[in-house]
């Protein structure tokens, strides 16, 4: 088994990334999530329980497994207490087994307000989840952010936040006409959160480096997917985090060259939360069927999922963007029932037919999907764990994948549950 593995969704998140990090972390020692924040909604499902996480990575339901929250993660107090709190009430000793990075920014109650107050001016323009996720990447790049770190310095951190705040209730009073946040009320909350939670601040890269001088397997979790990159994704109808490869590094501090396996999981179909073009979505009833087969509503917004045929001209840019050694296919079971089932192999673009997804949004929204189509199957194989036992017309779905983006797919979930896979040649 590799000793640093990656987990990147391929498409536009929600692929199954929780159930494969559960699923793979049996013989791993840390699990680390490096971007993103609350935003995300993953999803487990073991002996039938489920639980949704949203900022503690997805192994913290197993004894002896680390879980660290990386400097590329915006962090939330509250959210973070709120989840803390939910595990707790599960009988998980989450202080024993999560760290923080001392170097994450933290997202204040001002962002969720600042998000919030732009989706409802530009009647939900990008369809964030409201979060305050945008705006608190805003101030880290603009270097005017507070960091959790910077609460270990009373004097430091009340200065840094009455400006951060000063600026932020400035445009939520004058350009959205929003409520503003008093300060001393803030800074309150901000330390009586930050109180228990202080004693699992640590520098991450050295206890990343010390893991893997003691030969300890790492396992990097991605939240969101590759198209909501915000430098590689349909931008500007992204995420604000860069969700590919590249972000395990900067956001953990882990080198690059020491990734050993990079694994892009995979939905069946295709599926996307909020707004942006989407060029092989369904609005018909075979849409509303995968839809509902697929339980596809948002773990974290509880919004509706659009859901749409595999976009194989996507699926082979995010194998690019992001080395992937091999895939795990998800939700395979979905397609159960489905008489015919096309695959979008290319875009006919104001007239020329093109084999890769253009860089701009205006371009991209113009691609008309071409298909190829392939025999469904009408047997269940909803559960099934023995790759023999798939119905043929499954087996050459896989296959035909599989040629198309030149990588193999070595795991395969037949359903949510952690027992629902195939495991085919993991890591080879
Ligand atoms: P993530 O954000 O990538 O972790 O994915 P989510 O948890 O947001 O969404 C995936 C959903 O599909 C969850 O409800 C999972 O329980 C469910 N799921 C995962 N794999 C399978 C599968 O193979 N079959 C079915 N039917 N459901 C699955
Ligand atoms: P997981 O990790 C699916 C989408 C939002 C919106 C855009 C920007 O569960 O796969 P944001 O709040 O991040 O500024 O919203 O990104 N989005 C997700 N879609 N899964 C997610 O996470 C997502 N996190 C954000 O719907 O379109
Ligand atoms: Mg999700």
């Amino acid at each position: 088994m590799p000793k640093s593995i990656v987990i990147i969704g391929s498409q536009w998140g929600d692929e199954g990334k929780g159930k494969f990090v559960d699923l793979l972390t049996e013989n791993v020692n840390a699990v680390v999530r490096f971007q993103g924040g609350h935003n995300a909604g993953h999803t487990i499902i073991i002996n039938g329980n489920k639980t949704v996480l949203h900022l503690i990575p997805s192994e913290i339901m197993r004894d002896d497994v680390i879980n660290l929250i990386g400097n590329g993660v915006v962090l939330s107090l509250a959210a973070l207490t709120k989840e803390i709190e939910m595990l707790q009430g599960h009988g998980i000793n989450v202080f024993s087994k999560l760290l923080i990075s001392d170097a994450c920014s933290l997202l204040l109650p001002s962002h969720e307000k600042l998000d919030q107050a732009h989706e409802d001016l530009r009647n939900n323009e990008i369809g964030t989840t409201r979060r305050g996720i945008g705006p608190a990447y805003e101030d880290k790049i603009a270097r005017r952010g507070v960091r959790i770190g910077d609460l270990f310095h009373k004097e430091y951190f009340a200065e840094k936040l009455k400006n951060i705040l000063d600026f932020h209730n400035f445009i939520l009073q004058n350009y959205y006409r929003a409520e503003t946040l008093n300060f001393d009320q803030t800074l309150n909350t901000i330390y009586k959160l930050f109180e228990p939670i202080k004693k699992i601040v640590r520098d991450i890269p050295s206890i990343l480096e010390k893991y893997r001088t003691e030969n300890k397997t790492i396992l990097f979790e991605g939240a969101q997917g590759t198209f909501l990159d915000i430098d590689h994704g349909t931008y500007p109808y992204v995420t604000s985090s860069n969700t590919t490869i590249g972000g395990v590094s900067t956001g953990s501090g882990f080198g690059s060259l020491y990734l050993d396996y990079s694994l892009g999981i995979v939905k069946a179909y295709t599926t996307r939360v909020g707004a942006g073009p989407f060029p092989t979505e369904l609005n018909d009833e075979v849409g509303e069927y995968i839809c509902s087969k697929g339980n596809e509503v948002g773990a974290t917004t509880g919004r509706k999922r659009r859901c749409g045929w595999l976009d194989l001209v996507m699926l082979k840019r995010s194998v690019l963007l992001n080395s992937f050694s091999g895939l795990g296919l998800t939700k395979l079971d979905v397609l159960d029932g489905l008489e015919k089932i096309k695959i979008c192999t290319a875009y006919k673009l104001n007239g020329a037919i093109i084999h890769n997804v253009p860089t701009n949004i205006e371009d991209f929204k113009n691609c008309q999907p071409i298909y190829e189509e392939v025999e469904g199957w009408r047997q269940s194989t909803f559960q099934v764990t023995t790759y023999t036992k798939l119905p043929k017309q499954a087996i050459n779905y896989i296959k035909f994948i599989e040629e198309f983006v030149k990588i193999p797919i070595t795991i395969i979930s037949t359903g949510p549950d952690r027992i629902d896979t195939i495991l085919l040649k993991p890591f080879e």
